[in-house]
């Protein structure tokens, strides 16, 4: 029996949700249909373009009320090499955030040389996410934080180990008890780390301006990128504030790549009916996407146009040209936004 849990109630409403939108997407603008219709599915979606509510996406906040002193002490522990067992590695050597919140590797490099399997998705608008990892094991930007902490491959250490270290460090003793009744404790560390996290936001972005009313905020060509985005049916999965993160699918909904499923075969959603799910990752966010190459889970796509290229064969059967791809591009180069009021 299924549990029904918030969490599972929301899966069921998304997928349900993207299975109309991919539907609606193959009946209506499907690989059969002509350029005509594609034309007047544009100047329809064009016309619309200032009307907020019927965008599948939604533009960041451009505040958001958060803890000051624990996000101060939050991006002190993220750029904290001694949260590793060498202290070598911090939570940035992976997540840089001058990198768009990656390294911009195919694979990244933990303690001793160790490197992992998947390659890294970015810190930035993580809190936007439904769950944490590709394969949503983490509920919470706290729970994941027990991964990189302990992983043999990343930082690999312990509370306690880490707890000591900090503990011998005066600055931080003060910072914990100034904050926290209860000091220094696993749950204080990921609550800061957790509270920074959500600080990553990248609001005010081209596209974002453009939503909020500002028609010339993007070019005509960005305009066309996104109205094929839509048209073609980008959005069903990538939508929402962070364009991802809100829903699980298979890579490679109508071509086999069975090949480059192998990394999430430990794909760990939530749900009693293991079997239909295997293979489902996160549908990432493509927020800061033109600055996190190389492109998915397995990092086998080296260039933004290669992965949309790819997209669109596997998950819907499209067969684009230079031109469409180039404007599509185009579109992803609008979304990145800015961090600390400066762009990425
Ligand atoms: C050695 C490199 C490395 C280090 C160090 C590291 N990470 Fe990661 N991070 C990764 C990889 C790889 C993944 C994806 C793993 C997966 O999905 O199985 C990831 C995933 C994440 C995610 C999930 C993002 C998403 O969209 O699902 C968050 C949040 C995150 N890391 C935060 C942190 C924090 C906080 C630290 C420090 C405590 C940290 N990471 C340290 C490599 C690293
Ligand atoms: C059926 C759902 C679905 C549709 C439709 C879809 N995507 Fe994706 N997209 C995904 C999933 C799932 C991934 C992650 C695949 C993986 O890494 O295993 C992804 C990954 C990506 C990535 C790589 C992001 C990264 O950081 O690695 C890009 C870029 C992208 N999609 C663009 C597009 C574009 C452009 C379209 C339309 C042509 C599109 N997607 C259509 C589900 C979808």
């Amino acid at each position: 029996m299924m549990r029904c849990s918030d969490d599972v109630k929301r899966f069921v409403f998304l997928w349900t949700t993207l299975f109309l939108s991919v539907s609606l997407v193959l009946s209506g603008c499907g690989p059969e249909s002509t350029s005509k219709d594609v034309e007047s599915y544009l100047a329809v979606s064009l016309s619309l373009d200032s009307n907020n509510d019927l965008e599948p996406i939604q533009p960041i906040p451009l505040t958001i009320s958060l803890d000051q002193q624990k996000v101060k002490l939050g991006d002190r522990l993220f750029h904290d090499p001694r949260l590793s067992h060498d202290n070598t590695i911090a939570c940035s050597s992976c997540h840089n955030l001058t990198k768009g919140g990656t390294d911009q590797a195919y694979r990244s490099t933990g303690i001793n040389g160790a490197t992992g399997g998947i390659n890294t998705p970015t810190v930035f608008n993580s809190g936007l996410n439904i769950r944490q990892f590709w394969d949503g094991r983490a509920d919470t930007l706290e729970d994941q934080i027990d991964g990189p902490t302990q992983h043999p491959a990343e930082m690999g250490s312990t509370w306690p180990e880490i707890i000591g270290k900090l503990q011998q460090d005066q600055s931080y003793t003060k910072a914990f008890s100034t904050i926290y009744a209860d000091g220094i404790t696993v749950a204080t560390i990921k609550n800061a780390i957790a509270t920074f996290e959500q600080s990553l936001l990248t609001p005010h972005s081209r596209f974002d301006q453009y939503l909020r009313g500002d028609h010339d905020a993007i070019t005509a060509f960005e305009k066309q990128g996104y109205a094929l985005f839509k048209s073609y049916g980008c959005v069903a999965c990538h939508q929402g504030a962070n364009v991802g993160g809100n829903l699980f699918q298979q890579f490679g909904l109508f071509t086999d790549t069975d090949t480059m499923r192998d990394g999430v075969e430990r794909s760990q959603v939530k749900t009693d009916d293991h079997e239909n799910h295997r293979h489902m990752v996160k549908v990432p966010s493509l927020r800061v996407a033109v600055l996190t190459p190389p492109y998915f889970h397995d990092g086998s796509a080296a260039t933004l146009p290669e992965a949309v290229e790819k997209m669109a064969r596997v998950q819907l059967r499209r067969h684009l040209s230079e031109e469409e791809i180039s404007a599509i591009v185009a579109f992803l180069h609008t979304l990145p936004g800015q961090y600390q009021g400066r762009d990425l």
